[in-house]
């Protein structure tokens, strides 16, 4: 019925090495992302749409992760027309036009659920959103077996925030200042879940300040309609500098450890005294690689050793 949908067979290793491979300094999110998304995907008869909600700076690899599992779900990948990207302070901001807004939305979401029911749905800058628009969201995430003769619990929904970075810095310095292995963090260490889901549910407007926007105030979350409230870590110089060796093997640039030096130093770290993570992550690598490539100025040989802040 529903053959001309774009669904190629979900294989859960093929999630696995993309996220192992190439996801840096995420073990973290990657671990939960894989078992949530091959939990729902094998799931005949799943209860509800999946419902993930990314949080933390840029650069961390929010989009990154997106992309990994919808080139995991459909051939045409993030490009799919099942795949439908919607960014925050782009669609859907105009105050006046929020009922029309509210009811286009659901009317996408409803008429392409309705040709596929394997769509998948991801909400960029959630935190732009008007709050209301977002709990206007709420009957089709939930556990309702249909709405008007369309089911919605096939679909994938991802929402991609900032809220709650600075919780999740704060925790990640915490820990990284106690001598705690990253790769050892949990979602329980230094109570990370429960202070993310605090901002989340107590947002008193204080720790967030703005760039939480209203999504906190949101029903959304009360309703426990989000399946997973996934942290994505600070990078660190070490990921930065993966980061620019991978973006380097993609642009067929040849192998320099230099060079991946070179770039990772130019970034912004803090805290100021410590330089532990990346202010951009991963974010201006491809960029800042452009620019030297165009200007046929890669220092390919003899930049030295990171700076000793840099690295730990
Ligand atoms: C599917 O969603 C897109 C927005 O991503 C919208 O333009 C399109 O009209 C929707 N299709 C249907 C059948 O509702």
């Amino acid at each position: 019925m529903f053959s001309s949908c774009d669904n190629k067979t979900f294989h859960s290793e093929g999630l696995e090495l993309d996220l192992k491979s190439k996801v840096f300094g995420q073990h973290l999110a990657t671990a939960v992302v894989l078992n949530a998304v091959t939990v729902f995907m094998r799931d005949q008869h799943p209860q509800k749409p999946l419902v993930l909600s990314f949080h933390g700076g840029g650069g961390t690899g929010k989009n990154h992760v997106a992309k990994i599992i919808a080139q995991n779900i459909f051939n045409d990948g993030e490009s799919s027309k099942q795949v439908h990207w919607f960014i925050g302070d782009y669609h859907f901001t105009k105050e006046e036009n929020l009922e029309t807004h509210k009811a286009q939305l659901r009317r996408w979401i409803r008429g392409n659920v309705t040709k596929c029911p394997c769509s998948m749905f991801i909400f960029d800058e959630m935190d732009k959103m008007n709050p209301e628009l977002i709990d206007s969201l709420r009957p089709i995430l939930d556990h309702y077996g249909n709405i008007d003769g369309v089911t919605y619990r096939y679909a994938l929904f991802l929402f991609l925030s900032n809220a709650g970075t600075r919780t999740i810095n704060r925790v990640a310095y915490d820990l990284w200042s106690a001598g705690t292995i990253r790769e050892d963090i949990q979602l329980s260490s230094g109570n990370l879940e429960t202070e993310l889901s605090k901002d989340v549910f107590n947002n008193n407007g204080l720790i967030l300040c703005v760039s939480v926007g209203g999504f906190w105030h949101s029903r959304l979350i009360n309703k426990n309609v989000v399946d997973f409230f996934i942290p994505f870590l600070p990078l660190e110089y070490r990921h930065v500098r993966l980061c620019v060796l991978a973006h380097m093997a993609a642009m067929g640039l040849p192998w320099s450890e230099d060079l991946a030096d070179h770039v990772a130093r130019e970034m912004q770290y803090f805290p100021r005294e410590d330089r532990v993570f990346s202010v951009t992550g991963c974010k201006r690598v491809r960029a800042r690689l452009d620019i030297l490539s165009s200007h046929d100025e890669l220092p390919l040989q003899g930049s030295g050793p990171p700076s000793h802040n840099a690295v730990r």
